[in-house]
């Protein structure tokens, strides 16, 4: 590979070798695009000219300017933009990536392809090797099983549907080809803007190279700036998207099974949570409401009156969610299928015939929602689900899903042609050669759950513009949390997979994909009552908290168990629920800057490989530590706490302990209805009281728990909950020296307070002489308890 000419314009510089570009611009601060193209004839038919490329996840971005500098006689050609440059290596194509300091950030090797023509579909073998020094960590790559650190795996993207799932099954539902290097204490990013086919070798062929290839023609990258792994996530975020504030209904305790038979049993469930005084907001209704598993239906016998369903939970403050399958049933005189052959919405075959399949319903055909005019059409019918009360729509089987593909091979290849890849299936979904208008199902696989979401996302914005929509989906690639929360697929009541929930969870988070959750305790198998309590504990702090299970397994709602299961599940619950002022918070932040609400330990240290190795707790925000025991019979668990001061937290309540400093490990005693938990120094936590289902973000009851500390600081975002009405912004900054710790509240945005008073409990102080600016003040253990005014401004405690 050797370039021998670079075309130059304000925003975008092209690198040109006899078969190869290497098109460069930047996006965004921080941010280079380089579109690697290494089969250049296949890219563009005209001499020396990329064509203009379609992104399916990247959102539109202004090119800002960059220049170009030559160095060592002209071998090398420096392109430089604000706080990045990028050497290119003219002889050999190779480039290295420095930071505005000049540190080395990354360095490519070589990039290549190897171009496999075949009728239907025309493969290549693109490479991009990435040098990666051995003490580099991988994090991230989406919804991938593992440790937190992928260095030393090789993963696949291409959105599987697998049941059941191991702890080492690859590829899953999900394809977010995007990854963070972390290496003494900074971080980059490396993000492949392919829907193709993928895979990526992280160092586990050889030690020191990252490898991806992916089955089209180019390896359009994204190479993203530091220093710590939040601005990584804060630039990719801004480049796929950020995921809206969701309704606060959404952030609930969620239920569902496969296998709720009709409206009686749906109403039990609603009777048992509120006879068992357990909080609740949400139901689901999975595959069975439908009549004869065809979408945008209902099966009168089990559902005579949805609306009144609907009705009927509301009044108890729950919502209902129903499932949503894109397989469409092949059956002339059902409307959804009409309409679709009747405008050309349907996927096809190579030959053109309508590509027919099996999945719930049989036969079943697919929307093509790679297509505006299909998404649109998509969009529209969930006017009739909203009509009749459904507060949210669940995608799945979206990968698509597909069991047996029955017409895939009809093709136009002549007899005697060389074609391996004729009606060729990957896992139990759609031939490689399948056609979207003029893409075939290799280019497009993992883009079609991104496309089903948008479809009914933007769908939703336009029905109920003063709604906002909540979408959970299964498969998704970059960009899905523009429109959808996420889960993880089909797991199983396995003390594995409440383990690894922890580190997935992460990886998706890191991955731009905040709005996340796993089954609650499992939707496989068959969990004990410890089990469901453990798991219970970990969900409480899933953004998205949902207890679901499988047909044929016992029933998992939290009072199945008996005692002391059930007491102990029921206090979680409650918790969950006090915490919600830090989780809505948490989703606006995410909703503006990215960052997910569950963060690795190594996000806030990292340069320390014992938090990078700590992939069984996790952050909750930026302050409160959460460490679940995932182990059976355990009664004590091991944590390494990073540098810093921690409070012990356990429970939510101030566990009497002693604040520690970090750097050390320490065994934590966690007995069944324990959760160790440490709350940061100079950090808050903002709880309210516990309620049966969540009514506004407007709280009326608000406690702040702070860590005193030389530099305190918090925020909290409050509004109605739902909708896109008034807000405020709250921000506390506070500062300990002299003798003196001082407490600001500033606030932004219109919603006026729904509370008289607030509390604040602060930790780690003496007792004080004298209290500035409270209504009331006391120390008690340690505590000092402070009763101000809900529109106080400044506190001053003299010590
Ligand atoms: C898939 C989903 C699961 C759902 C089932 C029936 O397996 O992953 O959550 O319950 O289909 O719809």
């Amino acid at each position: 590979m050797r370039f021998d000419d670079i075309s130059i314009e304000s925003t975008r510089i092209t690198f040109w070798g006899p078969r190869t570009a290497l098109e460069v611009r930047n996006p965004l601060p921080g941010v280079l695009r380089l579109r690697h193209a290494p089969a250049l004839s296949h890219s563009a038919p005209a001499h020396r000219e990329l064509l203009p490329k379609q992104s399916w996840s990247v959102v539109e971005h202004a090119g800002l300017p960059l220049s170009l500098r030559r160095e060592q006689e002209g071998a090398v050609a420096v392109v430089v933009a604000e706080g990045l440059s990028l050497e290119v290596t003219l002889a050999t194509g190779a480039w290295r990536l420095r930071d505005g300091s000049g540190r080395e950030l990354g360095r490519c090797e070589s990039f290549s392809s190897e171009v496999m023509p075949d009728y239907p579909v025309t493969r290549f073998r693109s490479r991009l090797s990435l040098h990666t020094p051995r003490d580099e960590a991988w994090l991230g790559f989406g919804e991938k099983v593992g440790t937190l650190d992928k260095r030393g795996m090789h993963f696949t993207f291409w959105n599987t549907d697998v049941v059941p799932h191991h702890p080492d099954t690859d590829p899953l539902y999900q394809s977010i080809p995007f990854s963070i290097g972390l290496r003494e204490g900074v971080a980059w990013g490396v993000f492949l803007d392919e829907s193709w086919r993928m895979e990526a070798d992280v160092a586990a062929e050889d030690p020191s190279i990252l490898c991806w290839e992916s089955a089209g023609p180019e390896l359009d990258t994204y190479v993203i700036a530091g220093p710590m792994p939040a601005d990584v996530v804060r630039r990719y975020t801004a480049l796929t998207g950020r995921m809206p504030l969701p309704p606060l209904w959404s952030l609930g305790a969620q239920q569902s099974r496969w296998g709720y038979e009709n409206a009686r049993e749906i109403r039990s469930v609603l009777q048992g949570y509120r006879a068992h005084k357990i909080p609740l907001d949400v139901v689901y209704l999975d595959i069975d409401y439908m009549e004869g598993y065809k979408v945008w239906t209902w099966d009168r016998t089990r559902y005579p009156d949805p609306a009144g369903l609907a009705r009927e939970a509301a009044a108890q403050g729950v919502r209902l969610v129903t499932i949503i399958d894109p397989g469409v049933k092949q059956e002339p005189g059902y409307r959804v299928y009409d309409e679709a052959l009747a405008n050309d919405y349907l996927v096809r075959n190579d030959r053109g015939s309508v590509l027919v399949g099996e999945v719930w319903p049989k036969p079943a055909v697919f929307p093509d929602f790679t297509r505006e005019e299909v998404r649109a059409w998509w969009g529209q019918q969930h006017r009739t689900f909203l009509d009749v009360g459904i507060s949210g729509f669940w995608n799945d089987m979206n990968e698509p899903a597909c069991f047996k593909v029955i017409n895939g091979d009809e093709t136009f290849g002549v007899i005697g042609t060389r074609s391996v890849d004729k009606g060729r299936v990957e896992g139990p979904t759609l031939p490689h050669d399948a056609r979207h208008g003029d893409k075939r199902h290799l280019e497009v696989h993992n883009v079609y759950a991104l496309g089903m979401a948008r479809g009914a996302y933007e769908g939703l914005r336009t029905i109920a513009p003063e709604r906002r929509p909540f979408l959970l989906t299964r498969a998704g690639s970059p960009g899905i949390q523009r429109y959808s929360a996420v889960w993880t697929g089909d797991n199983s009541s396995y003390w594995a997979h409440l383990e690894l929930s922890i580190s997935m969870l992460l990886g998706l988070g890191l991955s731009g994909v905040s709005f996340v959750g796993s089954d609650v305790p499992g939707f496989l198998g068959r969990p004990t009552g410890e089990m469901l309590v453990r798991w219970t504990q970990a969900g409480v702090f899933y953004p998205l908290f949902r207890n679901h299970s499988a047909k044929g397994t016992p029933y998992k709602e939290p009072w199945r168990f008996g005692e002391p299961y059930l007491s102990i599940a029921r206090e979680w619950f409650e918790r969950r629920y006090r915490l919600m002022p830090t989780l809505y918070s948490l989703m606006h932040e995410s909703s503006q800057e990215g960052l997910p609400a569950l963060r690795p330990l190594v996000m806030y240290a990292p340069g320390d490989v014992e938090a990078l190795r700590m992939d069984d707790a996790f952050f909750f925000g930026r302050d409160l530590l959460v460490a679940p025991v995932a182990r059976q019979g355990r009664t004590h668990r091991h944590v390494y706490l990073p540098e810093g001061r921690w409070l012990p937290f356990f429970n939510l309540g101030q566990s009497g302990g002693e604040v520690i400093e970090g750097r050390q490990h320490v065994l934590a005693e966690a007995p069944l209805d324990t959760v160790p938990m440490w709350l940061r120094a100079g950090g808050a936590l903002a709880l309210t009281e516990p309620a049966l289902h969540t009514t506004t973000a407007n709280w009326a009851h608000l406690t702040w728990h702070i860590h005193a500390a030389p530099r305190v600081e918090a925020r909290l975002y409050e509004d109605a909950g739902e909708g896109y009405g008034a807000s405020r912004l709250t921000r506390l900054s506070g500062t300990w020296a002299d003798g003196r710790f001082v407490l600001e509240r500033t606030t932004e945005g219109a919603l006026p307070p729904a509370r008289e008073t607030e509390t604040l409990c602060v930790y780690a102080l003496s007792e004080p002489r004298e209290v500035l600016g409270a209504r009331e003040h006391r120390f008690v253990d340690g505590v000092l308890l402070l009763e101000v005014e809900a529109g106080w401004t400044r506190l001053e405690v003299k010590l």
